[in-house]
């Protein structure tokens, strides 16, 4: 094969090679080995002054055109790589910072959960979590509300049949905690879902968390609730913030209290609090005998106290958030506020 025939050839396989780089260092380790001063190209060259003059020529123009055509090509591979194209042909700063994904974060009520449960952790307390779909006999009956007891106004509750509901509060937890820790002494708290079939406002939703707070043992009394209350109140709205009890009535303890904290107002009068100075921010009391009889307990051996606060709640006051409905519409831009 002559050497013009040799440059033809090469120049076909170098510019087929070149097709198959991908990054600017193959393409650069293509031109060392092609185009480069030891190259493929320049030994064929080399041998030109040996040629008769006949063969000179055309092998010289081969050369020629072998050089500007690895050249070019080169050229242009170069700056196709490095504008690496992104489709839209503009060329990627690959020291630009990139950008970041996007990162959800914890919804409001569920860092209110995790504060809530932080508090009574540090009391003592654990969690025990429950079915958010119960009985009847879980929800109603075994918390001393028996079928056609009036209490059950207090509760509009949605069925799933007769005797299956979406529990309306967590306090039938109390009653599973108790059937699995009795007869030694227990300080659960219960947190989760709740629903009522209730018309939705600013003030109310059909979907809303309870945490509920249950002690069993020797020796305790409403001052133990008391005691308990006052210390995640002031963690949970601060230190300067007091708390009373109010007789109030739930079936499944006695005596009843409603659990209420004062308002940052100090009673000057606030839409929050209408002008009483306080908030309703749990219910509670002394277990009823029946309902620890129910958990298995012997009431005559021990006592316990209970409550059940809203979790919403909390956030709302924190927050001055004007309608609960904000919390479960889904709307990032109220809830990135908080993430
Ligand atoms: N379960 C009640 C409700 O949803 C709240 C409640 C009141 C819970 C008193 C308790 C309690 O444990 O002792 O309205």
């Amino acid at each position: 094969m002559s050497l013009a025939d040799q440059i033809s050839e090469l120049k076909a396989r170098a510019l087929n090679t070149l097709q198959g780089t991908t990054s600017a260092a193959d393409v650069e380790s293509w031109r060392v080995s092609y185009l480069g001063r030891r190259g493929e190209l320049a030994g064929l060259i080399s041998r030109l002054p040996t040629l008769p003059a006949e063969e000179k020529r055309a092998a010289g123009q081969a050369a020629n055109d072998a050089k500007n055509a690895l050249q070019s090509a080169y050229d242009e591979r170069v700056a196709s790589i490095k504008s690496a194209s992104r489709g839209d042909g503009e060329a990627v700063d690959v020291t630009l910072p990139g950008i970041p994904p996007a990162v959800g974060g914890l919804h409001l009520t569920r860092q209110t959960l995790y504060e809530i449960e932080r508090i009574f952790a540090s009391m003592g307390f654990s969690v025990f979590e429950t079915r958010e779909v119960e009985s009847d006999e879980y929800n109603f009956e075994l918390l001393n509300i028996p079928p056609e007891h009036p209490a059950r106004d207090m509760w509009d509750t949605m069925y799933v049949s007769e005797d299956v509901l979406l529990r309306t509060h967590t306090s039938p937890g109390q009653i599973r905690a108790m059937r699995k820790y009795h007869p030694e002494p227990l300080r659960v708290i219960l947190p989760g879902k709740c629903h009522r079939y209730e018309a939705v406002s600013a003030r109310s939703e059909s979907m809303f968390y309870q945490v509920e707070g249950l002690a069993v043992g020797h020796g305790i009394t409403l001052a133990s609730l008391k005691g308990v209350f006052q210390a995640f109140a002031q963690q949970m709205y601060g230190p300067d913030r007091e708390m009373r009890f109010r007789a109030s009535y739930f079936p499944f303890t006695e005596p009843s209290v409603e659990i209420d904290i004062s308002c940052t107002c100090e009673g000057r009068g606030c839409t929050l609090c209408k002008g009483t100075g306080w908030l309703e921010v749990s219910g509670g009391g002394m277990v009823h005998p029946t309902v620890l009889r129910n958990g298995g307990y012997d009431p005559d051996e021990v006592t316990g106290f209970a409550f059940g606060m809203g979790v919403e709640r909390p956030a709302i006051l924190k927050y001055d958030i004007d309608d609960i409905r904000r919390f479960y519409a889904n709307d990032l831009r109220f809830l990135q506020q908080f993430a």
